[in-house]
């Protein structure tokens, strides 16, 4: 078979078997693989065992399952180097997934995959267990159908990506052999629209961080006691308003100057994208009376290469419990997106030197990091991008544009450098309606499929001819 007989070979066999990919998917999201301390861990281990299987179940070779610091989030890999000669792809996903939120705003189960127009709605469908299995699908399809793959692969599935990588550094110089590759295709991210596949090229960072005020050693009745003791709720609050000014912009003037302006070339780019503000509100589920902080397509110069200040949770006493009483302490996490040139180490001092210095009635605060991830930001002139542009557009029947995204892969940065700057290319099964790590998060079936074409496109063109 010519290759490209045995690609459409490959693409025949998925149309024909898609369902059974389905229902593997079925299965992982039926596994609550959350990875935030706090949730069952022995669920994220049971997830990489069920992955290990798929891998197991599809060919791939060589299969092993790393642990580092938590030993039920393992990261499993397996290959197939059948193709000597042959360039080597190395695909990444994650099983790990972000916590449901509240269950009764979910219009189906978060951990069972249910279809509604078009769309598979679980925790997890398309951050990022959608996304692995696309990978193995592709794989899987080529494999069953031609007998053989055109390049070589190495497959890595981690399972504390939503909880900052922790384990990533560590994982890395023991298997820096074993991860050599060529290219690294990550599919873990956006696309443009429904319609318009993404090529992701940048990404921001993560600065995630812990504030906690205490007070007193118990919470006490705000009649008998309020006026004398100070209030750790309040502190929390004022310190809280510090970090931005009255537009929302973030107030500390060092993190602003590391902030590397917007290119003439990246602004261009930017304002030749299709996008409308109104979709953009209703995709992002503003309310009619909320005024955004910028308009049109500031909005994706903002999202991409600006940072940004977002208090995650904030809790001093509960909704049900809120009596009449002063809290005892305060606790809120916090997380700063960051861009091109923010060192991460350092605006996560400056950060906490700011907090610090507010001195809010004296108060004592605690202050810890949860994670801290870096952005990402790539040359697009490796034959690899024209490659992987030309397979989406094969796979969704339209051309991809690329783009920044505003979330975080940590992974992204320390596996590029690692081995030693190979191009990362990150393609996905997101789009704007699938609300990841929101309610309801869901995947567009037919997003996921030209994923998985794409993948199959991309595996047969980066064959050394
Ligand atoms: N896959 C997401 C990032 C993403 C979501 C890209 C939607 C494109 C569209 C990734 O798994 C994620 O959520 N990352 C975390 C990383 C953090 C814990 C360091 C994030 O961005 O919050
Ligand atoms: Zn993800």
């Amino acid at each position: 078979m010519s290759t490209p007989q045995k690609t459409s070979a490959a693409l025949d066999y998925f149309q024909t078997n898609f369902e059974k990919y389905i229902q593997e998917l079925k299965h992982l999201v039926s596994i609550p693989s959350v990875s935030f301390t706090g949730f069952d861990q022995k669920k994220v281990a049971e997830c990489g065992k069920e992955v290990q299987k798929l891998f197991s179940k599809i060919g791939l070779e060589n299969i092993q399952s790393f642990v580092s610091e938590h030993p039920d989030r393992p990261y499993i890999y397996g290959d197939w180097l059948n193709a000597p000669g042959q360039s080597t792809v190395l695909l990444y996903g994650h099983y790990d997934v972000q916590p449901p939120g509240s269950l009764e705003k979910w219009k189906s189960s978060p951990f069972d995959l249910s279809e509604r127009e078009g769309r598979l709605f679980a925790r997890g469908s398309a951050d990022d267990k959608g996304g692995l299995i696309a990978n193995l699908a592709a794989i899987d399809s080529l494999l069953k159908s031609t007998g053989a793959l055109p390049v070589n692969v190495k497959v890595l599935v981690e399972g504390e990506e939503e909880c900052g990588s922790d384990g990533l550094d560590a994982f890395i110089a023991k298997n820096k052999k074993l991860i050599q590759a060529d290219a690294i295709v990550i599919t873990d991210a956006d696309n443009y629209d429904e319609k318009t596949p993404g090529l992701t090229v940048s990404l921001r960072g993560l600065i995630s961080m812990s504030i906690e005020v205490k007070a007193l050693k118990q919470p006490v009745h705000s009649g008998l006691l309020g006026g004398p003791l100070p209030d750790a709720a309040m502190a929390l609050a004022k310190i809280l308003a510090t970090l931005v000014d009255d537009s929302g912009e973030i107030n500390i003037p060092e993190i602003k100057k590391m902030v590397q302006p917007l290119s003439d070339e990246d602004r261009k780019k930017i304002s030749t994208l299709p996008f409308r503000e109104d979709k953009f509100r209703q995709e992002a589920g503003v309310l009619e009376h909320t005024k955004l902080r910028c308009q049109n397509h500031e909005i994706l110069e903002s999202l991409w290469f600006r940072p940004s200040f977002s208090v995650n949770c904030m809790q001093a006493s509960s909704q049900t419990q809120a009596g009449n009483i002063i809290v005892s302490s305060a606790w809120a996490r916090i997380g700063l997106r960051t861009v091109p040139n923010i060192e991460t180490e350092k605006a996560f001092a400056l950060i906490k030197n700011h907090i610090e210095k507010q001195n809010i009635f004296g108060f004592k605060v605690e202050i810890n990091d949860v994670s801290l991830g870096n952005w990402w930001k790539t040359k697009t002139d490796h034959p690899a991008f024209k490659q992987m542009e030309q397979a989406l557009e094969k796979g969704w029947n339209q051309p991809p544009v690329k783009i920044g995204c505003g979330g975080s892969i940590p992974f992204v940065q320390t596996f590029s450098e690692a081995l030693g700057g190979a191009p990362a290319l990150l393609i996905g099964v997101c789009d704007p309606s699938t609300y990841a790590h929101s309610e309801n998060e869901s995947m567009s079936l037919e997003v996921w499929k030209n994923c998985v074409k794409s993948l199959i496109h991309f595996l047969s063109s980066f064959e050394k001819k």
